[in-house]
C-alpha cells in the first residue's frame, strides 16, 4: 500500500517517470540493436567509415528512409556517431561490440532471439498462474541461435586457452586421448571449439532442447567435425558407465528442472579420477548480496522470468533456481549431496560467471 498521508514530492514523481520510461528506452533501443544486426547495418557501417544514409542504404539494398530514421535513433542512443552533414559512423570500439563476430567483445549477438524472447511475454501471465514455466523450445530455433551466438565470443576467445589450462590434469588426458561430456550443451560451439583443440578426444553433447540439437548438429556438419556426437537428452541420457574424463556444464544448471538428479548423473558418469567443470552465474547467496554488488542486477532477474526460471519451473515441481539462484556455497553443497568430494573455485576474468573445478 503507498502512504498517502505523505504530500508528494514533485521532483521525485517527475524522476520516477524518467526512470520508468527509461527502461522502454532501453526495450525499444535494443529491438534496434536487433535490427541494426539482423539487417547487417553494423557491418556495412564499420566497414564503410563516414557514411550517410543514403551510402548506407545502397550498400545494404535497403530503403534509404528507413535506414535513415534507424540511423538517427542510433546515433541519438549514442551507439552510432553523428559528424554532422548527414553523415554516421561507428567508433573502433563499437565496431568491435557490434559488428565484429570473432571480437570477445561481441555483444549485438544478445539481441538475436529479442522477439522470441519478447513474445513469450504473451505466454508468462499463464505461468504465474498455474506456477509451471516454458523449456527453451519455446524461443523456437532462433532461440537457439541467440544463446549461442550470445556465449560464442566466451567460447571462441577463453575456454581452450585460458579455462581447460587451469584445470588439474586435464590438458594431458585431453591431448592423448579422452572422453568428454557437456551436459546443457545447447548448440555445440563449446564442445566444437575443445573437439577442434583436440582432435584425439571423443565429444558428447547433451541436451533437452530439440532446437539446440538439431542447431549443434548443423555446426557439427559445417565443422566437419569427425569426433562429436550430439545425443537428445530426452531418450539417449548421459550413460552411468563411470566412462568419463571430463564433463561440462555452462550456464544451465540453473536452468534445469532437476539439477540434483542431474548432478548425480554426471557423478555416475565420470571416471573415479575426472573432472567436472561448472560455469554459472557468479551469483551471490542472497538476494540481498546480488543487490548490492551487482550492477547487472535487474537484468539477471528479468531475464530469469523471461527464460531461466520458466525453464527451471517448466514441469511441475521443478527446483525452479533462476539465473541468480545457484551461488558457490549452494554449489559446494548440492555437489557434495551427488558425491563429489573435491570443490575448487577458479577465478577467471569474467564478470557473469563462476567457474568451479568439482571431482568425484
Ligand atoms: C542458457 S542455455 C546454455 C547452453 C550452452 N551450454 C551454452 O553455453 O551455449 C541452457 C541449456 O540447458 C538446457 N537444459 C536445461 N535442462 C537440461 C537438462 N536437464 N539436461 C540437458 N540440458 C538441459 C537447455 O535446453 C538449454 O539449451
Amino acid at each position: 500500500m503507498t502512504d498517502d498521508s505523505q504530500p508528494l514530492d514533485f521532483d521525485k514523481l517527475k524522476e520516477f517517470v524518467e526512470h520508468v520510461f527509461g527502461f522502454l528506452s532501453g526495450a525499444v533501443v535494443s529491438g534496434m540493436i536487433h535490427l541494426g544486426d539482423r539487417l547487417g547495418l553494423y557491418q556495412a557501417l564499420r566497414q564503410a567509415g563516414s557514411v550517410t544514409s543514403e551510402a548506407l542504404a545502397q550498400q545494404t539494398g535497403l530503403h534509404e528512409r528507413w535506414v535513415r530514421e534507424w540511423l538517427r535513433a542510433q546515433a541519438a542512443a549514442r551507439l552510432v556517431m553523428y559528424h554532422g552533414d548527414g553523415r554516421f559512423a561507428l567508433t573502433p570500439e563499437a565496431g568491435l561490440v557490434l559488428a565484429d563476430e570473432n571480437s570477445p567483445a561481441f555483444a549485438a549477438g544478445g539481441f538475436h532471439a529479442l522477439p522470441q524472447q519478447f513474445a513469450v511475454l504473451e505466454r508468462l501471465p499463464a505461468a504465474f498462474k498455474t506456477g509451471v514455466g516454458l523449456p527453451y523450445d519455446a524461443f523456437g530455433p532462433e532461440g537457439a541461435a541467440g544463446i549461442e551466438r550470445f556465449l560464442a565470443p566466451w567460447f571462441r576467445t577463453f575456454l581452450v586457452p585460458l579455462v581447460l589450462p587451469a584445470l588439474d590434469g586435464v590438458v594431458p588426458k585431453l591431448q592423448a586421448g579422452a572422453k568428454v561430456a557437456d551436459v546443457g550443451c545447447g548448440a555445440g560451439l563449446a564442445l566444437l571449439e575443445m573437439a577442434a583443440a583436440y582432435p584425439r578426444s571423443e565429444f558428447h553433447g547433451y541436451d533437452i532442447s530439440q532446437h539446440a540439437i538439431a542447431r549443434a548438429r548443423e555446426n557439427a556438419t559445417r565443422a566437419a567435425a569427425g569426433n562429436v556426437t550430439f545425443h537428445d537428452a530426452n531418450g539417449d541420457a548421459l550413460p552411468a558407465d563411470a566412462s568419463f574424463d571430463l564433463v561440462t556444464t555452462f550456464d544451465c544448471i540453473h536452468d534445469m528442472t532437476h539439477p540434483a538428479t542431474v548432478m548425480r548423473a554426471i557423478r555416475r558418469a565420470l571416471k573415479p579420477d575426472g573432472t567436472w567443470l561448472i560455469a554459472d552465474i557468479n551469483a551471490k547467496p542472497t538476494f540481498e548480496e546480488n543487490l548490492e554488488r551487482n550492477p547487472m542486477v535487474a537484468m539477471m532477474y528479468s531475464i530469469s522470468v523471461l527464460s531461466c526460471l520458466s525453464s527451471a519451473l517448466s514441469v511441475p515441481g521443478g527446483a525452479g533456481l533462476g539465473t541468480l539462484g545457484f551461488s558457490e556455497p549452494l554449489a559446494r553443497e548440492m555437489t557434495a549431496a551427488a558425491g563429489f568430494t573435491r570443490f575448487h573455485r577458479h577465478h577467471f576474468d569474467n564478470p557473469v560467471n563462476a567457474y568451479y573445478e568439482v571431482r568425484p
